[in-house]
């Protein structure tokens, strides 16, 4: 780094320019914390290598002034933004790049999480760098009978997660987190502080699900929160090979997006020291006496009974499917050092299915999973249909709804360091991704975007898009939204000043 001095002492002195306090919230290369502070939220430990593109420093704003100052200084001395949340990012985007040449810095919001939750008016205003847990307690502690439809993971941040999209066990019931969005507080490139009204509906629009790091800097979220009983179910239900998973995930694939919008199933497909296994897990909005004639009646083939279910809180669902054991304080949602994969690294890709995979495909994938070690790579299945089915494709940029049964992750977890342990575990991967191609989405092959995967294109490694080019990956994640998308970032910030390898281009980079 030290051949890169220049261009930050004079960023630091330019932000000094603007505030002779700001110093102490600016993270040098020397500084003593800038390795912990980096590390403390990369979440996905493949990108936490000597080998890692890291940035020049790291920013840490405790109030809007400091992302203005950061916006014009970066600006001036051409100094990229990469915008942290939480960190979850799949390939590693908000903290680092493919590109070992770039000038960058991270803007990292830990210190923005304030959450005010009103329950007369059902609504709560969460700022970007709040993690998914922390409000889930927040609300929590206001209200039994209140959630917010967000995505499962305790420490992902609110910045990124609803920024492209975010599922969780009540999408069937109530859609996506970015489909409960009200208004938000958004830092455009110019350094202006927009809300709703002033942003005007395309960028309110783009900012639900669009993708992180491209229109702006999301600063606070106002939300929709939704009802939920005081008592909900979740249940665990693990069949092997030799207990017929197979037979029951294919039967699965024809009940579970027509069930009651009060039942949410999600079904983890791995192998365990001696077979294959489907983990059936499902959460039910109500009492367990409400849920077992219910299956009963509509997927007799799991054969669920009392003992594989557990009434809980809504709250305290998170935790159970977060895999916490049970009975852990709710006071676990606000633990920020816990990984969810471990030491482990991982890699994931998307699909949608939309016509039920036959035996024989599920088979193939059997012996997909037999080629790698116990639990080091599985497929994650969570049912669509219910709201997810009514909601218009175009409504945000999020377009992955009717006519979709479930969305599948492909994913592949290893501790081993090296290239060549991740080689073959990322060519494990994609040759399990080659071989569900005749069961899944076709022109285009669709993809999640919080699922961020760099092997279905993007853009150069700082950023440089290219229509055309962006087209083939921005499809796959925004189908006929994409191209309303380029309109607004071409409206909002035509140079471009927010970006990275998979952020929406303006049209003035057609080359
Ligand atoms: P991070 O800070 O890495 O940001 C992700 C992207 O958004 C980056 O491009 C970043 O620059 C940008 N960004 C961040 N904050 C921003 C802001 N304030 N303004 C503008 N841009 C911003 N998804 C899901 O839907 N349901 C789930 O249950 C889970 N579970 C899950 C578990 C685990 C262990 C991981 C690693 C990931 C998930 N995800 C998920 C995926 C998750 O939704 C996705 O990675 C989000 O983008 C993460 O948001 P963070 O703020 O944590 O990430």
């Amino acid at each position: 780094g030290v051949t890169s001095s220049q261009p930050y002492e004079e960023f630091l002195q330019c932000l000094e320019f603007h505030d002779s306090n700001i110093t102490s919230i600016v993270y040098t290369r020397a500084n003593s914390s800038f390795s912990s502070l980096l590390e403390s939220s990369i979440r996905n430990p493949r990108f936490d290598t000597s080998a890692t593109p890291k940035p020049l420093l790291i920013f840490t704003p405790r109030q809007i002034s400091h992302i203005e100052s950061a916006i014009r200084c970066s600006r001036a001395h051409r100094i990229q933004i990469r915008v942290r949340s939480g960190g979850h990012d799949y390939e590693g985007l908000s903290y680092s790049t493919i590109s070992p040449s770039l000038t960058f810095l991270v803007l990292d919001l830990r210190n923005l999480r304030a959450i005010q939750v009103d329950v007369p008016s059902k609504t709560a205003w969460a700022q970007a760098g709040a993690t998914l847990g922390e409000l889930y307690y927040a609300i929590a502690a206001e209200s039994r009978t209140l959630a917010f439809p967000a995505g499962i993971c305790p420490t992902v941040g609110l910045g990124g997660q609803i920024s492209g999209g975010g599922w969780g066990t009540l999408l069937r019931k109530y859609g996506l987190a970015a489909d409960n969005v009200l208004d938000a507080t958004v830092i455009d490139a110019k350094g202006r502080i927009l809300n709703r009204a002033s942003m005007g509906e395309d960028l309110f629009w783009a900012i639900r699900g669009g993708g992180g790091n491209t229109f702006g800097i999301v600063i606070a979220w106002k939300i929709k929160l939704v009802p939920v009983p005081a008592t909900v179910t979740a249940c665990t239900v693990t069949r092997t090979l030799e207990q017929n998973a197979t037979e029951i995930v294919h039967r699965w694939q024809y009940v579970v997006d027509k069930l009651p919008n009060d039942v949410f199933f999600m079904v983890v497909l791995n192998t365990n020291a001696t077979t294959i296994q489907a983990s059936f897990n499902s959460l039910y909005l109500g009492g367990i006496e409400g849920l077992i004639p219910m299956m009963d009646a509509k997927f007799p083939d799991l054969g669920l009974r009392r003992e594989n279910c557990v009434e809980m809180s809504w709250a305290k669902s998170i935790l159970y499917f977060a895999g916490f054991p049970l009975n852990s304080p709710l006071e676990s949602l606000l633990d920020r050092t816990i990984s969810a994969t471990g030491s482990a690294k991982f890699k994931g890709k998307s699909d949608y299915v939309k016509e039920p995979i036959p035996i024989s495909g599920f088979e193939g994938i059997w012996e997909k999973l037999k080629e790698v070690g116990v639990q080091t790579g599985g497929l994650i299945l969570a049912s669509y249909g219910g709201k997810m089915s009514e909601i218009p494709e175009s409504s945000i940029p999020f377009p992955h709804r009717a006519g979709n049964i479930y969305q599948v992750e492909e994913v592949a977890f290893w501790v081993e360091d090296g290239v060549e342990a991740a080689d073959g575990y990322l060519n494990w991967l994609r040759g399990l991704y080659e071989y569900m191609t005749p069961y899944v989405s076709k022109n285009p092959r669709e993809a999640y975007a919080n699922y961020r995967d760099l092997d279905i294109g993007r853009n150069g490694g700082g950023g440089e898009g290219d229509y055309r080019r962006a087209r083939s990956w921005g499809s796959s994640y925004y189908k006929n939204n994409f191209d309303r998308l380029v309109r607004v970032k071409t409206a909002v910030d035509p140079a471009n000043f927010f970006r990275n390898e998979q952020s929406i281009p303006p049209l003035s980079s057609w080359r």
